[in-house]
């Protein structure tokens, strides 16, 4: 990004950033002497961190100011701060955050009573200074919100063009309502009730599902989709649900893709549904908080019905998350929070980003009938019109788009109705494409020669990486976990008594020690701690831990402490694959294709003798290492394909004498270990960059020394004992420049899909591609942000 920012040599460079980023952006900068008359890089800036990395660097770096930094009471502050918690405050919150405290305090303690209305009628009616110090003796500092920039701040010089860079991560903050009058939800931060007081579910009816000519518009139909704004308790959604269901003549598929930047945690969720759902949605409503994801910014998808009935929850803000989308839409229920009150959801820009999804003849409905918002659905294409309003309310909008969007119409271009599939290559690529393209509806044959090359690979583990830079891999990596946990949910056992006959996984949950090279020192630590708790992740998806904590969640000393995330799964490869590949409408075809041709019907696959043994009108590579040169013989250009590498490596298998000593869950870090399956564990793994591709993967006495070695430092405690004749197994893995696999359509070659390269992440990549891929051609809505799908898009270049 600094770099692609460095070529337009800008006067001005702004950067609006969390303090990973924050520091990544200066840190790069500084590294490629890029200097702009006007650079600006809040907030991470008014960390104490950026001091401290930067020192005599940070000096002219624009940042926001807050507070006056060389008032005696903020010094004063400062000081007591470092005396306190031993090092600064943060410029950004910490100050205004204790004033603000203070200021409660004291009108408590003035009211003298907790009652909310007393306190904030003191608040309200306070002389405009407080008193200071308070009774409790702290003084805190006055806050000046229009003072200049605090210390950290230089003047700017003179600055002519501007660059603009937004950063894309942003944490969730969970919402919070109270019982208005008649116990409508309320949120206090936006001042407005999530429904009408006449009924939530009278509202949905008549307002969105009405408003939008649902029963009628969705018969006949194969899938409809919807895209919703603002999906608050789900009460459209259960509404909808309820009116699909009920609807004989309804959709083969209802998809709902819903957009949230505060969402609740499933024990609220879960105490207003209770209050608020009719028991005939009873069982809609607990099957929401059954699959309810834990609160991570991104997509999550959501299955009901057998797969009928599915919902995409869209965690962001709006205007950052809607044109990152790729959806046809078929209706919009427009639901934010009152325009007065909330304008954001409401704005000619996201209007604009909302409409682009549509499909031709999309509807759009909302109680909302304020001119701006009718103005701003017109002038993208919507023919609006007046109805009567919900419950007495005089006017409510509906709206048509007769044409549709150009995101919209480019995913239905992609559509094609269910027919055969070819699945070239049987490793959990293969058959998590073919598992995902069977169910919906496609006859799948999947081509691959008998082959033993993972019949060792004796279990591995699902681990989502974490980055406190939320690195497109860590990305990558939250939204496959998520889409491995729903797809393979029938087959994941909750702990390794369960199911041990049939379970493919179990969710023991992961402990990530630091890496290494965090360890260098103190201060590395710290940061990659510091960065990571920014992120504000909730503690369902990740816990920093110390060493103790470690040991009590692996139940064996932990060499050092890291992170705790529940969501990792200790898996049997084979197992997994045999699942995948075992849904009807998949026919496994043993065969070595040598050469695929495309014909009228689509493409067939022939074997080593020339003979044909498979077809289908779609193809999807999925051969790991050998699609390159499969695609190649083939006369199918993949560019990126040049860049495909091989790289061998082995596990260690830790046998029955040893299984006392291993943990209860995944422990990884620099290389893994595994709890025991079946009396044997497993550590892992090597990186053989020496042997060659197209030779037999060695598994040897140095790789298993090494897997040894990684071992020792994450269980540092336990006695291994020197064994003579270590066993293990040794595979490929087929991975790309910059670690990220490459799952898409091919440009230029319709019907060519490509889900290769998954490195060391074939777990996490699995259920993804899966999902992908058969959303592109159902013409569905995507499980995952445009911007991630160019990321790993196999039209990339390969320096991308
Ligand atoms: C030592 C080691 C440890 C690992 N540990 C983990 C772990 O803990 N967690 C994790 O997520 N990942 C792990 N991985 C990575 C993971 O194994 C891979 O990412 C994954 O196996 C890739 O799956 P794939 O289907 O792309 O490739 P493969 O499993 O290699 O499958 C490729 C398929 O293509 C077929 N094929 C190839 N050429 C042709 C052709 N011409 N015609 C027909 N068929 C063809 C092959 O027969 C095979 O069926 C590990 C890898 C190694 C080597
Ligand atoms: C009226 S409520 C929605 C009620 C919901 N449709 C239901 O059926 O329960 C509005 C929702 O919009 C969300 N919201 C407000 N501003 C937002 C924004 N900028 N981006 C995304 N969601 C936002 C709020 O958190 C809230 O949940």
């Amino acid at each position: 990004m600094v770099n692609e920012v460095r070529k337009a040599a800008p006067d001005v460079f702004i950067t609006f950033s969390y303090p990973p980023d924050t520091i990544a952006v200066t840190e790069q900068a500084r590294l490629q002497s890029f200097n702009p008359k006007l650079m600006y890089t809040g907030v991470g800036t008014a960390f104490a961190l950026f001091k401290q990395r930067f020192a005599d660097n940070a000096d002219g770096v624009l940042s926001l100011g807050g507070v006056t930094a060389d008032s005696a009471a903020v010094q004063d502050y400062i000081a007591r701060h470092r005396e306190v918690v031993g090092q600064e405050p943060d410029r950004w919150a910490s100050l205004v955050t204790y004033a603000g405290l203070q200021v409660l305090q004291q009108a408590i303690e003035q009211a003298g009573t907790l009652d909310r209305a007393q306190v904030s009628a003191r608040i309200a009616t306070a002389p405009p200074s407080w008193s200071f110090p308070s009774p409790s003796g702290r003084r805190p500092p006055r806050v000046d919100h229009a003072a200049r920039p605090d210390a950290l701040c230089a003047r700017p010089r003179e600055a002519r063009r501007c660059a603009i860079v937004c950063a894309m991560f942003e944490p969730l903050v969970p919402a919070h309502a109270i019982a208005a009058d008649s116990a409508v939800p309320f949120s206090p931060v936006y001042g407005d009730v999530y429904h009408a007081a006449a009924g939530a579910f009278a509202q949905a009816e008549h307002v969105f599902i009405a408003g939008n000519g649902l029963p009628e518009r969705w018969r006949g139909r194969a899938d409809f989709t919807v895209l919703e704004t603002g999906f608050g308790l789900g009460l459209n959604f259960l509404a909808l649900w309820r009116a699909w269901r009920a609807d004989p003549a309804r959709s083969e598929r209802l998809h709902v893709v819903s957009v949230e930047a505060h969402p609740f945690t499933r024990d609220e969720l879960a105490s207003w549904l209770r209050d608020l759902v009719p028991g005939e949605l009873r069982v809609q409503a607990d099957a929401l908080l059954a699959a309810w994801p834990p609160l991570l910014p991104g997509l999550h998808s959501l299955s009901f019905e057998q797969g009928r009935m599915r919902l995409t929850l869209a965690f962001g803000k709006a205007a950052a998350i809607v044109p990152r989308l790729s959806l046809a839409a078929d209706a919009y229920f427009l639901d934010g929070f009152a325009p007065a009150r909330n304008p954001e959801m409401w704005s000619d820009a996201l209007i604009a980003a909302l409409a682009e999804h549509a499909a031709p003849g999309a509807t759009a409905a909302t109680w909302a009938s304020a001119g701006q918002v009718r103005r701003a659905l017109a002038a993208v294409g919507f023919a609006v019109r007046k109805r009567p309003g919900f419950a007495g309310k005089r006017d409510m909008t509906v709206a048509e788009h007769p044409v549709g969007g150009a995101c919209g119409r480019r995913v239905l271009a992609q559509r094609r109705t269910p027919g055969r599939a070819l699945v070239v290559g049987a490793g959990v690529a293969g058959a998590g494409v073919a598992h995902a393209l069977a169910a919906r509806g496609w006859a799948v044959d999947v081509v691959a020669p008998d082959d033993a090359a993972h019949a060792g690979h004796a279990a591995a583990a699902l681990t989502p990486t974490i980055d406190p830079g939320d690195s497109v891999r860590a990305r990558l990596a939250r939204a496959g976990a998520g889409l491995a946990h729903g797809t393979w949910r029938p087959v994941i056992a909750p702990t390794l008594a369960d199911a041990g006959e049939t379970a493919v996984a179990w969710r023991l949950g992961t402990v990530q020690v630091a890496p290494r090279r965090q360890l260098r020192s103190d201060e590395a630590y710290a940061r990659w701690r510091e960065g990571l708790s920014a992120l504000g992740f909730p503690a369902d998806w990740l816990r920093l831990i110390d060493a103790a904590d470690a040991a009590e969640l692996a139940g064996q000393p932990v060499g050092r402490g890291g992170a705790w995330l529940p969501a990792g799964l200790l898996v049997r490869p084979g197992r997994l694959q045999r699942w995948l590949l075992e849904a009807p409408g998949v026919r496994r075809v043993r065969a070595r294709v040598a050469r695929l041709a495309a014909g009228d019907a689509g493409w067939t696959a022939y074997d080593e003798a020339g003979r044909a043994c498979a077809g289908g009108e779609v193809l999807v590579l999925a051969c790991a290492g050998g699609t390159a040169d499969l695609a190649r013989a083939s006369d199918i250009a993949w560019p990126l394909g040049d860049a495909l590498q091989a790289v061998a490596g082995q596990i260690t298998y830790l046998p029955e004498d040893l299984v006392a000593g291993l943990p209860r869950c995944v422990v990884a870090g620099d290389g893994y270990v595994l709890p025991a399956l079946d009396g044997r564990g497993v550590a892992g793994s090597t990186y053989d960059h020496a042997t060659q591709p197209g030779m037999p993967a060695p598994a040897s006495a140095e790789g298993h020394a090494r897997n040894l070695e990684h071992l020792r430092a994450l269980l540092p405690q336990a006695a291994w004992p020197a064994h003579a004749d270590w066993r293990g197994w040794a595979g490929w893995r087929a991975v790309l420049p910059g670690r990220l696999p490459a799952i898409g359509a091919l440009p230029g070659a319709a019907g060519v899909f490509v889900a290769t390269a998954y490195a060391s992440r074939g777990l996490s990549h699995c259920a993804l591609a899966g999902a992908l891929i058969a959303s592109h051609l159902s013409g569905t809505p995507a499980p995952i942000e445009a911007d991630l799908q160019a990321a790993i898009g196999p039209g990339r270049a390969a320096g991308a």
